[in-house]
C-alpha cells in the first residue's frame, strides 16, 4: 500500500497543481474496470490456445471475439478521452493515466485502408512462415519449410555451395516476392501515424517506449558505439574461425565476412550444441557447463520440484512466498516442438488470480527458464496494485530483463556448486569462465548490431531519409554495423529486408536491445550492491556474481516493479540501479575477461580488426 503512497506523491510533487476533476475520475474509473474484464478474456483465450494448441478453432475464434470487443471498446473511449485532454483537466496522476490509454492503432484508418494493411500484414507473416523451399539440387522435392527443416540442413551442412543455395532461395521467396508488399505497408504504417496523433511516424515507432525516435535513436547509438570495441574484436575472432573452416578465398582479410556462413556460426550458439564444434573455443579441454544429467541426479528432475526450488530462490531474496495452489492449478502445454515451449505466468486484471502453465523438463534450459517465468509472475502481481491503465511493464521486455538477470546469475557456476550441480572447482577457473563467456557473447554481442540493422533501416524509411525498397541502403547498414556482406553482391533488383527470420512487419526492436542491455546492468547493480563483484577482484569476477539469499534484494525488486507503468522508464530506473539511463558498462564489465583474451588473441594470431 505504501508503494501507492509514494507514487502519489511523487507524481503530485513533480507536476502542476491543478486540482483532480471528479468527472475525470469517474470516466478514468470506469475505465480502469471495463477495460480490466475485456483484458481477462482475451488472457483467457490466449490461455485456452496455448493450452490446447495453434489449431485449435475455439481458443481461436475467442481470441478474434475478443479483439473484436476491444477495438470497440477503445473506439467508444476515443473521443471522451480526447475532450478530456483538449480541456486540460485533472491532475498529473490522472493525466497521465490519458497517456496511458489504448491508441486506436490501425483501427484508425478508413476501412479500406484498414482492410488492406490487414491484408499486408498477413499476406507478407504468412509469406515467411508457410513458404517452402526445394531442396538443393532436387527440383522436384519442394516442401522444405525454412524452420526446423532448411534451418537444421544448413546448420548440419558442411557444403558451401549447398548454404549458399538455401541463402539465396530463401531471399528471392520471401524478399522479392513481397517488395511491393513491403512498400505499401510502409506508406500505411505512415498514414497510421498521422491518424494516431504522431506528426512524424518514427515517433509513432517508438511510442511504447515513450521516447520520441530522435530520442531512442540516440540511445541506440550509444549503445552501438559502446559496444563497438568488443564487437570490432569478437567480430576479428569469428572471422578468423570462418576463414579456418572456409578458407581465405570466401573469408577474405578486411572485408565483412560473409553472412550465409557467419549466420551458421553464431546459429550455432542458441542452438547450444557441444564444445567440439567450435574451432576455436578459448579452452577446449576446460569444456561446456551441461547440467542436464545433474539435475536429475539431484532430484530435480520433475517440472514442480523446480519450481518450488526456484520459488525458494525468490523468497530468499525477499519476495512474495507463492502459495500452494498456483502449482495444484498450473498446467502442462501440449507442445508439438518441446525445444520451442517456455513455462510462462498468465496475469489477469479483474480476475483475483494468476496461471502458470510449463513444459517438460528436458533439459538446463527450461530448469533455467523457470527464473523467467517466476520473475514474471511477482513482476505482475507487484504491479497489480497499479489501475488497469498503470500495470503493463514501463517498455516492453522490461521485465525480461529482470528474469534474465537473475537466470544468468542462477547459470553462474558458483550458484550451481552451491545446488550441487557442478562438483569440479575448474569451472570457476578463467578457462572454464571464458567458454562460458564466449558463448554467451555469440548470443548476445552479434544479436545487437542485427536488431539495431532492423529499426535504423525502418526509421530511415519513416524519416523519409530512404525509400522502403533501398535494398543497397540496407546493405549498407548491415555492412557497418553487423561486419556481414551477402555473398555476391546486391542490388536494389533484389529485395532482402524482410527476409530476417520470423518477425513480423511492424515488430520494433529497441525494446529487445535495451531489454538485453539492461539485464547485464542490473547483474552489476545487485551484484555490486551484496558485494559479489568487485570491479578489479580477480576473485570477484561479474560472471561469477550468484545473488541467491541475497535478502535486501527482494524490498527494492518489489518496489520498483510495484509501480508498473505510473512513471517514465527513467523513474523506474532509478529506483531499481540509482541510474536515470539505461547503460552498456554492465554488459562490458561482465564481457571483460573475454574481450581481454580475444583482444590478445587477434594481435598473437596476427588477425585483421574491422574492415574497409
Ligand atoms: C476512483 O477510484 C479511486 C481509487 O480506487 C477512488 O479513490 C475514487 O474514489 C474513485 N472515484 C470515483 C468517482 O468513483
Ligand atoms: C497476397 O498474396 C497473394 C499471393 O502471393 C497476392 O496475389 C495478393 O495480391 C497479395 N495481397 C496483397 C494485399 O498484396
Ligand atoms: C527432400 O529433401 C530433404 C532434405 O534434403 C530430405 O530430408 C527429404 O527426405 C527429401 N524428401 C524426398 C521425398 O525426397
Ligand atoms: C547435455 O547432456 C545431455 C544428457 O547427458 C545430452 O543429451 C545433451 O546433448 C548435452 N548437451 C550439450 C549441449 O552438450
Ligand atoms: C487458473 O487458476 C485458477 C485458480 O487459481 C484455477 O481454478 C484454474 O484451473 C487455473 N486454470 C488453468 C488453465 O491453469
Ligand atoms: C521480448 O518479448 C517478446 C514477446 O514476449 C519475446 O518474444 C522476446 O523474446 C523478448 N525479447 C527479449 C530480448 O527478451
Amino acid at each position: 500500500m505504501w508503494t501507492c503512497l509514494v507514487v502519489l506523491f511523487m507524481a503530485g510533487f513533480t507536476q502542476a497543481k491543478s486540482p483532480p476533476d471528479a468527472t475525470l475520475d469517474t470516466f478514468l474509473n470506469d475505465t480502469n474496470q471495463q477495460l480490466a474484464v475485456i483484458y481477462d478474456q482475451a488472457v483467457l483465450a490466449q490461455l485456452l490456445n496455448e493450452l490446447r494448441g495453434p489449431n485449435d478453432l475455439v481458443a481461436l475464434l475467442e481470441i478474434e471475439v475478443t479483439d473484436d470487443k476491444l477495438i470497440k471498446y477503445v473506439k467508444s473511449l476515443t473521443t471522451r478521452k480526447a475532450k478530456f485532454k483538449r480541456l486540460g483537466l485533472g491532475d498529473s496522476r490522472q493525466r497521465r493515466l490519458l497517456a496511458k490509454f489504448p491508441l486506436l492503432g490501425y483501427e484508425a484508418l478508413s476501412p479500406r485502408d484498414l482492410k488492406r494493411v490487414y491484408a499486408l500484414a498477413s499476406n507478407m507473416s504468412d509469406n515467411y512462415h508457410n513458404v517452402k523451399l526445394c531442396a538443393y539440387k532436387q527440383p522436384d522435392n519442394c516442401t522444405l519449410r525454412l524452420i526446423p527443416q532448411v534451418q537444421s540442413i544448413v546448420q548440419g551442412s558442411r557444403d558451401l555451395d549447398e548454404i549458399e543455395y538455401y541463402w539465396f532461395e530463401w531471399r528471392r521467396r520471401t524478399g522479392l516476392a513481397t517488395r511491393s508488399q513491403f512498400v505499401a505497408f510502409m506508406d500505411l504504417y505512415k498514414k497510421t501515424a498521422q491518424l494516431n496523433g504522431y506528426d512524424r511516424a518514427e515517433d509513432y515507432w517508438f511510442r511504447s517506449l515513450e521516447l520520441n525516435g530522435q530520442e531512442t535513436m540516440s540511445l541506440l547509438d550509444k549503445i552501438m558505439h559502446g559496444l563497438r570495441p568488443l564487437f570490432l574484436q569478437f567480430h576479428a575472432h569469428v572471422r578468423g574461425s570462418l576463414r579456418k573452416m572456409h578458407g581465405e578465398r570466401l573469408v577474405p582479410r578486411n572485408r565483412p565476412y560473409p553472412q550465409h556462413l557467419a549466420e551458421v556460426f553464431i546459429g550455432n550458439a542458441f542452438r547450444r550444441v557441444q564444445a567440439e564444434w567450435y574451432v576455436d573455443l578459448p579452452s577446449p579441454e576446460a569444456g561446456l557447463v551441461n547440467i542436464t544429467q545433474e539435475l536429475h541426479r539431484r532430484g530435480l528432475s520433475t517440472t514442480q520440484r523446480v519450481f518450488w526450488n526456484v520459488a525458494e530462490y525468490f523468497r530468499a531474496l525477499g519476495l512474495p512466498q507463492l502459495e500452494s495452489s498456483l502449482w495444484t492449478y498450473a498446467q502442462k502445454v501440449s507442445s508439438d516442438d518441446d525445444d520451442r515451449c517456455w513455462h510462462k505466468a498468465w496475469r489477469y486484471y479483474a480476475l483475483p488470480r494468476t496461471n502458470f502453465t510449463y513444459c517438460p523438463l528436458n533439459d538446463e534450459e527450461r530448469f533455467f527458464n523457470m527464473f523467467e517465468a517466476q520473475a514474471d509472475l511477482h513482476y505482475y502481481r507487484a504491479a497489480s496494485i497499479q489501475p488497469t491503465l498503470l500495470q503493463e511493464e514501463p517498455f516492453p521486455n522490461f521485465s525480461d530483463a529482470i528474469g534474465k538477470c537473475f537466470s544468468m546469475a542462477a547459470s553462474s557456476p558458483r550458484f550451481l556448486r552451491k545446488l550441487g550441480l557442478l562438483k569440479e572447482g575448474k569451472w570457476k577457473e578463467l578457462p572454464a569462465r571464458l567458454n562460458r563467456l564466449y558463448v554467451q557473447g555469440l548470443r548476445v554481442v552479434f544479436l545487437l548490431p542485427v536488431f539495431y540493422v532492423l529499426d535504423r533501416f525502418r526509421i530511415e524509411v519513416l524519416s523519409g531519409h530512404i525509400k522502403a525498397d533501398d535494398n543497397e541502403a540496407y546493405w549498407r547498414f548491415t555492412e557497418h554495423y553487423t561486419g556481414a556482406a551477402a555473398p555476391t553482391k546486391r542490388t536494389n533488383e533484389q529485395f532482402d529486408v524482410p527476409a530476417k527470420l520470423l518477425m513480423e512487419v511492424d515488430d520494433q526492436y529497441a525494446s529487445h536491445i535495451l531489454s538485453i542491455v539492461l539485464q547485464f546492468q542490473l547483474l552489476e547493480h545487485f551484484c555490486t550492491k551484496t558485494g559479489q563483484f568487485e570491479k578489479g577482484n580477480p576473485k570477484k569476477p561479474l560472471d561469477l556474481c550468484d545473488l541467491s539469499d541475497q535478502r535486501g534484494l527482494g524490498e527494492i525488486l518489489q518496489k520498483a516493479m510495484s509501480l508498473g507503468s505510473s512513471v517514465y522508464y527513467r523513474d523506474v530506473l532509478q529506483e531499481l540501479v540509482n541510474q536515470p539511463e539505461i547503460s552498456i558498462d554492465g554488459l562490458l564489465t561482465y564481457f571483460q575477461p573475454l574481450q581481454d583474451w580475444l583482444q590478445h588473441q587477434n594481435q598473437q594470431n596476427k588477425l585483421d580488426v574491422g574492415w574497409s
